[in-house]
């Protein structure tokens, strides 16, 4: 950028001048923000970042490589984002709520907290980190239900310039184990117990089992939910509550650096283990509120309702970072839609009086199949914009979604992005941009996307397919994967070169807008969550009857896929249902109940080339039920196993 090395009041008066407004809320504005940002992005993201309150202006906008890769944004700018979600409201927002609790069970109360108790609440939690040791730098996992003191901690984190590692709360010891030993975890914070619909889990019980796999972990900080009794160990766990009543309300942001780590999270990829995805302090700020405002067109005094899990990327950008960068108020729900029966989404949209409401594709078609008695007793009415996220949401579903739910008069948002890319990246924005049904839509500004086919050639024009990249970093894209970053270069960069991949397909229509069809390499997508095919055979390998196993996806009516495993078993085990059940209790052991297999197919053998390469094209076909074109199996060590296979398919 232009450096200014005034004071900080010259540079508020250059925020002023910038080019566009902060929100995009015309065709025209769009069009011109999107023009301007592909001749000169620099310049466009200087404009969108001149809306934020950085303690020190950058001096470099951006360097960039896709081939290490490595890419920096805001060089040489300080921030705290959590000045900017919170104490930048303080003067004129402070009795405004910033959060909306809505408890698991209905009869309890819900709260409303201020952006004032907000910020005393994550002062706190800073403090008490704080005095566990935690310091700038330091990793925390926080592994929680959904309660404001997961939102405190978070930002808390983000605070005092700790790295936040949410794991989502439906994972296993195991997996809870993997990523904390992966980033080194010092601390964990987390609760008694939780509920989710009518189970109850006890939550600390995962985490000291995790634990006896960790060695880096030196305190848990345990919060209070359920009034369990749980077992504290001494020296290690300290209970919240009595920290809490002593702890300060007062604590400075760190100045972090715009490129400093602000969090990892865990996702799933065509191999190994799940890797820690690395965002940093000043791009993904930049990137989470520009989103949010200008894709939901955020108005103040509206209430924006995300019901993902802040366990997953949707709930970090659009439960927390975005809405609170915008001083909006934001709705965080602990529970579940189908409890205590499938009307509870709407009769919390009416309860509190939603405007936005953002979900998954999962949700929507599991409430279209309860039936639309649990839709006409709310009225919906106070509902403008109605989102989708997470995996491609089919065209009935998105019918039904507009027409009962919306009511035909709000807009629909499709927006396709991913852990990596932190924030939305294809998709209409709310009102303003053309939308149509089961398309995710159009770019944002700043965002160039392009279709490649298999040998990387641009597939130029509308009305093409391919493999969907990314041409031009964007603030919030991922800066490696924590601990390897070659396997970050490999995942994304080394496929195409000079372009990220995001391992879908896509298409683009005659107006230019993307339909998203799915991913192209070994990832499965159930109910909108992120397993790796490889990731899901080893946890089923784990089971001592399990000889071999193969794993691919198949169209499912409510999770959009669902698992399918072929499984061969050692010599003397029984191929029965107590078997299928235990290698589901395995899955639940080694990564949790979401990844359980919807259907196993014990098998004699699978389809391997001669060099050992399992033929998943064909296991995907018989798993879609579809056989009639197998294709070429001449080339198997055994094409005699198809026939076994196709027979015993379920
Ligand atoms: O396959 C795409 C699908 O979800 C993947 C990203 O998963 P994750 O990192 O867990 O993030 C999910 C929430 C952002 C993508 O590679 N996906 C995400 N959004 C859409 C989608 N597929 C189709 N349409 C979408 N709107």
């Amino acid at each position: 950028m232009k450096q200014k090395k005034g004071s900080l009041l010259s540079w508020h008066t250059e925020w002023i001048m910038s080019r566009f407004p902060f929100q995009l809320t015309t065709e025209a504005d769009y069009d011109a923000a999107y023009r301007f940002s592909t001749e000169s992005p620099e310049a466009f993201w200087e404009d969108v970042a001149s809306h934020y309150q950085w303690r020190k202006p950058w001096h470099t906008t951006l360097e960039w490589n896709f081939q290490e890769p490595d890419v920096k944004w805001f060089l040489g700018a300080e921030l705290n984002i959590t000045e900017n979600c919170i104490d930048r409201h303080l003067s004129d927002k402070a009795e405004q709520t910033a959060i909306i609790w809505e408890p698991n069970e209905s009869h309890e109360a819900a709260k409303h907290i201020s952006y004032r108790e907000l910020h005393d609440e994550v002062c706190r939690m800073a403090n008490v980190l704080t005095d566990l040791g935690v310091t700038k730098g330091d990793r925390v996992c926080i592994y929680m239900p959904m309660i404001p003191e997961l939102a405190y901690a978070v930002l808390a984190c983000a605070r005092m310039g700790a790295i936040h590692s949410v794991v989502f709360a439906g994972f296993s010891a195991n997996s809870v184990a993997d990523r904390i030993n992966d980033s080194s975890c010092k601390v964990v914070i987390t609760t008694d117990a939780m509920s989710r619909g009518a189970k109850q889990i006890a939550v600390k019980a995962i985490v000291d089992e995790a634990l006896t796999q960790c060695t880096s972990v030196e305190r848990v900080l345990v919060v209070n939910r359920m009034n369990w009794e749980v077992p504290m160990a001494e020296g290690r766990d300290v209970d919240y509550r009595k920290e809490h009543a002593h702890a300060a309300t007062i604590f400075e942001p760190v100045a972090m650096q715009s490129e400093d780590p602000l969090f990892i999270l865990y996702t799933s990829g065509s191999t190994g283990k799940p890797k820690g995805v690395l965002h940093t302090c000043g791009g993904y700020m930049v990137y989470a509120g520009y989103t949010f405002s200008n894709v939901f067109q955020y108005k103040t005094g509206e209430i924006h309702w995300c019901t993902a899990d802040i366990g997953w990327v949707t709930g970090h950008s659009y439960i927390l970072y975005g809405p609170l960068l915008n001083g909006a108020t934001t709705l965080m729900f602990e529970g579940i839609p189908t409890y205590p029966d499938a009307g509870r989404f709407w009769e919390v949209v009416d309860k509190h009086r939603v405007n936005i409401f953002y979900t998954a594709p999962t949700a929507i078609r599991s409430l279209m199949s309860a039936g639309i008695e649990h839709v006409l007793p709310y009225t919906l009415q106070t509902l403008r914009a109605l989102g989708s996220v997470g995996e491609p949401i089919n065209e009935e579903a998105w019918h039904w979604y507009d027409t009962n739910i919306g009511k035909n008069r709000c807009a629909i948002v499709d927006t396709f992005w991913q852990t990596e890319t932190g924030g939305i990246m294809l998709t209409s924005c709310a009102g303003v941009t053309n939308s149509k049904p089961a398309l995710a839509g159009l770019p944002l500004p700043g965002v160039q996307p392009i279709l490649v086919d298999s040998n990387g050639n641009e597939i130029e024009g509308n009305d093409a397919e391919g493999h969907l990249c990314f041409k031009f970093p964007w603030p919030s894209i991922l800066r490696s994967t924590w601990g390897d970053h070659e396997r970050c270069r490999q995942t994304y960069f080394a496929t195409y070169p000079n372009l990220y991949f995001t391992g879908d397909g896509a298409r683009r229509d005659e107006d230019g807008l993307y339909r998203i069809i799915g991913r192209v390499d070994d990832v499965i997508n159930v109910s909108g969550h992120r397993f790796g095919t490889a990731e899901i055979e080893n946890a089923i390998n784990q089971n001592k009857h399990v000889i071999e196993s193969a794993v691919v996806g198949f169209p499912h009516d409510i999770k959009g896929q669902g698992i399918y495993a072929y499984v061969i078993l050692a010599k003397g085990s029984e191929a029965n249902q107590d078997m299928r059940d235990r290698i589901i209790e395995t899955v639940a052991h080694e990564i949790g109940r979401i990844a359980k297999p919807d259907k196993i197919q014990f098998v004699s053998g699978l389809p391997k080339t001669r060099s050992g390469k399992i033929m998943r094209r064909i296991l995907r076909k018989v798993a879609e039920g579809d056989v009639s074109s197998l294709g070429d199996t001449t080339t198997l060590l055994d094409p005699t196993i198809v026939e076994e296979i196709v027979k015993g398919a379920n």
